[in-house]
């Protein structure tokens, strides 16, 4: 049987948040703890900050916890480090993160997390067919979806866009720094989901990222076929989708 609480944290460049998710309904069952991510963003640093944030909780010692973080993850293990401290390249952050908390816990990249969370209970819910949940905010972050399940790390932020990442042509970072209108930004969008969908053909595109409030000022903008929707669980989707994993994972 799955349980029907486990706890989530989501790592960010800025924070690091956790509260308890109902399994059930997919909410918080608490109020989120968040405390600002150390600078450097070394390791040891924010393992230590992540088990303040669970500790913070009276949580059973076996609820099952998932933690969300910016990067490539196989097998617990950091890949790459885009927009992290390149110490974390091959730093197994399960491990370390369970040393740090005393509890086993379960580490996958945070957009991953935030597409299961989409697609157990928010935008993507019941969904057939391939569907691409996209993270705009620092950099680019995908989750890739078939008939419900997770396609691991497939890093679509990284595909090349004008000759150069995607995601240094239109993450939200970008947008701000070189001061792009809605306009002007959408057009960078439509050209990057026009290419995403002819690679993949999704039956449908979540957005989430901090921009996704603002859908309403750019996303009838993006030119594509494919129907593009802005994310239903907006702050809480890492939080949320890595308690949620955890929580198959240990079954
Ligand atoms: C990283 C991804 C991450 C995304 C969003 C990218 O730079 O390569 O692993 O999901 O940023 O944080």
């Amino acid at each position: 049987m799955t349980a029907s609480i486990a706890f989530g944290v989501d790592i960010g460049g800025s924070g690091i948040k956790g509260a308890p998710v109902d399994l059930s309904t997919g909410e918080l069952s608490a109020e989120r703890v968040r405390i600002p991510t150390p600078k450097p963003s070394k390791p040891a640093a924010v393992a230590k900050v992540v088990a303040e944030v669970v500790d913070s909780f009276d949580l059973p010692k076996d609820v099952p916890v998932g933690i969300t973080f910016p990067a490539i993850i196989v097998d617990g293990v950091a890949r790459s480090a885009a927009n992290v401290d390149d110490d974390w390249i091959g730093t197994d952050v399960e491990k370390l993160i369970s040393k740090a908390t005393g509890r086993q816990v379960f580490v996958c990249n945070d957009a991953d997390a935030a597409g299961v969370a989409e697609a157990a209970f928010g935008a993507a819910k019941g969904v057939r067919g391939n569907v691409i949940v996209t993270t705009i905010g620092t950099g680019i972050g995908s989750a890739f979806i078939n008939d419900g399940v997770l396609v691991p790390n497939t890093e679509l932020g990284h595909l090349e866009l004008d000759g150069h990442k995607a995601e240094h042509r239109i993450a939200d970072s970008v947008r701000e720094r070189e001061d792009l209108s809605w306009e002007r930004w959408a057009k960078r969008l439509s050209k990057y989901y026009q290419h995403v969908e002819f690679l993949f053909s999704p039956s449908l595109f979540v957005v989430g990222g901090g921009v996704s409030k603002k859908h309403a000022k750019w996303m009838p903008q993006v030119e594509c076929e494919t129907k593009m929707v802005p994310a239903a669980l907006q702050n809480n989707a890492g939080i949320v989708g890595a308690a949620h994993l955890a929580a198959k994972h240990r079954s």
